[in-house]
């Protein structure tokens, strides 16, 4: 609905009068709606008839992984298939806004605020101008250390811009991926599998390859790693890079991609 509203991606969610753009000022939203709908109804049928003769229920639980205790029971899970924000910045909670207020979850800027809390990592804009945000565990036999430690001495006279702040942002994010794994530990069942899709990231030109220290994350806590697939390079999207002076950062030779981290529970 964002792309028919006069809001638009640039790439964070602003007017498009901002941006340069020409009003939008009519229309055909009913058929765009109904089409999507219709969509939307297809895909419910093609997965009732497979479902067919099987005694299924679904549930939906509207609240924050980090909360998983509280619903489920440990061992209780034969497949994990999910996707954990990335480490680009992108704000959920900014660029969600009109469907979170459409959809009725918000009703006022206080209520935005629990769900950036909760959000898993920090937002760069809430930790940049922290002195020390460091990692809350450690993780043997991997560079993850040094990698924070050169990215914390990038760029001093940038200030709260420089890196410092990405090194902050980079541990608060690897410190909810080690809670993500503890979760993942706590809810497979043994010989479970889980399937995390992760973005790799890069920081003040630094790659910083999440797939896999949170590969690593995951073995350090007891889970198996089988594999990291990587279906797609070339990932489009990512504000970081995509903000002027980080292009120009970014190595050529490093690359941004999607990686599929298959994990086991023995
Ligand atoms: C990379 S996206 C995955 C989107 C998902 N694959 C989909 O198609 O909707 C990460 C998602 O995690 C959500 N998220 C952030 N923090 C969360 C938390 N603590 N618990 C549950 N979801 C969270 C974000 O709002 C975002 O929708």
């Amino acid at each position: 609905m964002v792309s028919y509203s006069n809001y638009s991606y640039e790439p964070s969610l602003s007017r498009r009068e901002s941006a340069g753009k020409r009003g939008i000022e009519d229309f055909p939203v009913t058929e765009v709606v109904v089409a999507k709908l219709r969509e939307m109804a297809d895909d419910v049928e093609w997965l009732r008839n497979r479902l067919l003769n099987k005694d299924v229920t679904s549930q939906v639980i509207n609240t924050s992984f980090f909360t998983y205790k509280e619903y489920l029971e440990r061992e209780s899970v034969d497949l994990i298939v999910t996707s954990p924000p990335y480490l680009n910045n992108y704000h959920y909670n900014r660029n969600t806004r009109p469907h979170l207020y459409w959809l009725g979850f918000v009703e006022g800027p206080k209520d935005m605020r629990p769900l950036e809390q909760n959000n898993f990592g920090k937002f760069w804009q809430t930790v940049r101008d922290l002195d020390l945000l460091d990692l809350g565990f450690s993780l043997p036999n991997t560079d993850l250390e040094e990698c924070l430690q050169a990215l914390r001495k990038l760029n001093p006279e940038k200030k709260v811009y420089g890196g410092n702040g990405w090194a902050n942002y980079a541990a608060a994010y690897f410190n909810d991926c080690f809670k993500f794994a503890q979760g993942i530990e706590y809810a497979l069942t043994p010989g479970g599998t889980a399937l995390v899709v992760i973005g790799n990231s890069i920081l003040q030109g630094i790659l910083i390859p999440t797939d896999y220290y949170f590969a690593k994350i995951a073995e350090s806590i007891g889970l198996e790693l089988v594999e990291i697939h990587v279906p797609r390079t070339n990932r489009v999207g990512n504000s970081i890079i995509k903000s002027n002076v980080r292009v120009a950062k970014a190595k050529k030779s490093h690359h941004l991609y999607e990686a599929v981290v298959e994990i086991k529970k023995c």
